[in-house]
C-alpha cells in the first residue's frame, strides 16, 4: 500500500501512514458474537491489504469498537509497533454535547487506552469543534498528554479553517490531520478553504464517508433523483474507461486532489477493503475530475 507522510518537513516525517485508513466505527456491529467475529475478520483483511492506520473514537459502538480492537492487540502484541492508532474524543453522550475540558479529554484518553490495550495513541483528535473551547487550555491539555507519553501527536476533526488557525496558534507542535466529511455530496472543504489550509500548513485531510452519495446516501442527502442519475451516468462512464468499479472512481477523484486526501474505508466486507486499494493505481485524469464535478453540480464550470 502506498504511504503518506503525515506532516513531512525537510528534516523529519512524523508519521508514515498508509494512504487509505481503515475506519473502525462499525467493527463491533450490534455487539453480537457473530458481528464481533466479522469485525475481527475486517481488521485482519485491512492488515493483509496493507492498511497500517486504524481510526477509532471513544464513542464508536459505545466503546465496543476500541474493546474489540484491544482484544486483537492482546492476542498479538507485536502488532502494536507496526500500526498507527488514532482515537478521538470531544462528543459527550447523555446528554449530548461537545466538551474539550481538560478532565473530560484526559479521562477519555485513559479510557480509550484501557479498552485498546495499549499505552499510547499515535494520534488523538478532537472529534467535533466545541464552540466553547479555549485554545490555550486545549493546548495545555495536549502538552500534558504528550508529556505523559499517552499521546504522540494531535489533530482535529470537522474543524473549519478558522478553528484550526485558532488552536494551532496556541500550540507548540503541528496539528497533523483534519478529519472531515468529503464525498461527491459534501464538497464544502473544497469551497471553504479547508483543503487550501491543509496544503498550506502540511495538514493531511482525512475523508470520512468517502463513498457517500455513490455507494449509499450521504449524510443529510439533498441530491434529487435527477442529480443521482446524472452523477451515476458520469461515474459509470468513468468506471468503464478506467476498468474499475463505480465506487472506486470516487476514491480516485478524492485521491487526485493535491492536498493528499486520505480516505477512510469503513466497510466490514473483506473484498471491499481489499478492492479499495485498487483505486490507488488508477491514473485519473484532470479532465475527468472536472467532468465528475460538473455532473455533481448539474452545470458546467464557467
Ligand atoms: N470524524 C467523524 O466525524 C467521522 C464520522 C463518520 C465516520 N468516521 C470515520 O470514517 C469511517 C468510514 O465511515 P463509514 O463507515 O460511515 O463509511 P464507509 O466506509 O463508506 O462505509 C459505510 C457503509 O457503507 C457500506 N459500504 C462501504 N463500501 C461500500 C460499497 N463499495 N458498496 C456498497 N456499500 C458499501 C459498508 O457496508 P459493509 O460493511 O457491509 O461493506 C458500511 O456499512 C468510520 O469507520 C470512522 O472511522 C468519522
Amino acid at each position: 500500500m502506498k504511504k503518506i507522510a503525515l506532516h513531512k518537513t525537510d528534516s523529519q516525517t512524523l508519521i508514515d501512514s498508509s494512504r487509505l485508513i481503515y475506519g473502525c466505527m462499525r467493527i463491533s456491529g450490534d455487539n453480537t458474537q457473530a458481528d464481533k467475529v466479522k469485525g475481527k475478520q475486517a481488521i485482519e483483511a485491512a492488515l493483509a491489504a496493507g492498511y497500517n492506520h486504524f481510526d477509532h473514537a471513544d464513542i464508536y459502538g459505545g466503546g465496543q469498537c476500541e474493546s474489540l480492537f484491544g482484544e486483537l492487540l492482546k492476542q498479538t502484541p507485536s502488532l502494536r509497533d507496526n500500526i498507527i492508532i488514532t482515537s478521538k474524543a470531544g462528543i459527550r453522550r447523555n446528554p449530548q454535547h461537545y466538551d474539550f475540558s481538560h478532565d473530560y479529554l484526559t479521562q477519555s484518553v485513559d479510557n480509550s487506552l484501557t479498552r485498546l490495550n495499549t499505552d499510547y495513541l499515535d494520534l488523538f483528535l478532537l472529534h467535533r469543534p466545541d464552540y466553547l473551547f479555549n485554545a490555550e487550555q486545549v493546548a495545555d491539555t495536549f502538552k500534558q498528554l504528550k508529556a505523559s507519553g499517552k499521546v504522540k501527536h494531535f489533530g482535529v476533526s470537522n474543524f473549519k479553517p478558522s478553528q484550526v488557525t485558532l488552536l494551532q496558534s496556541a500550540m507548540d507542535e503541528p496539528l497533523l490531520v483534519n478529519q472531515i466529511e468529503i464525498n461527491i455530496h459534501n464538497i464544502s472543504s473544497l469551497l471553504d478553504g479547508t483543503l487550501d489550509q491543509c496544503q498550506q500548513l502540511g495538514i493531511t485531510p482525512i475523508a470520512w464517508c468517502p463513498l457517500g452519495g455513490v455507494a449509499y446516501p450521504a449524510w443529510g442527502n439533498t441530491f434529487t433523483a435527477a442529480d443521482e442519475k446524472r452523477i451515476s451516468v458520469e461515474i459509470n462512464r468513468q468506471a468503464e474507461k478506467y476498468q474499475c468499479q463505480a465506487w472506486q472512481v470516487i476514491l480516485a477523484w478524492l485521491l487526485k486532489h493535491p492536498a493528499n486526501i486520505s480516505p477512510i474505508i469503513g466497510s466490514t466486507t473483506p473484498e471491499r477493503i481489499q478492492a479499495a486499494t485498487e483505486s490507488l493505481t488508477i491514473e485519473y485524469s484532470h479532465q475527468d475530475w472536472y467532468h465528475l464535478l460538473e455532473a455533481r453540480n448539474g452545470y458546467p464550470q464557467p
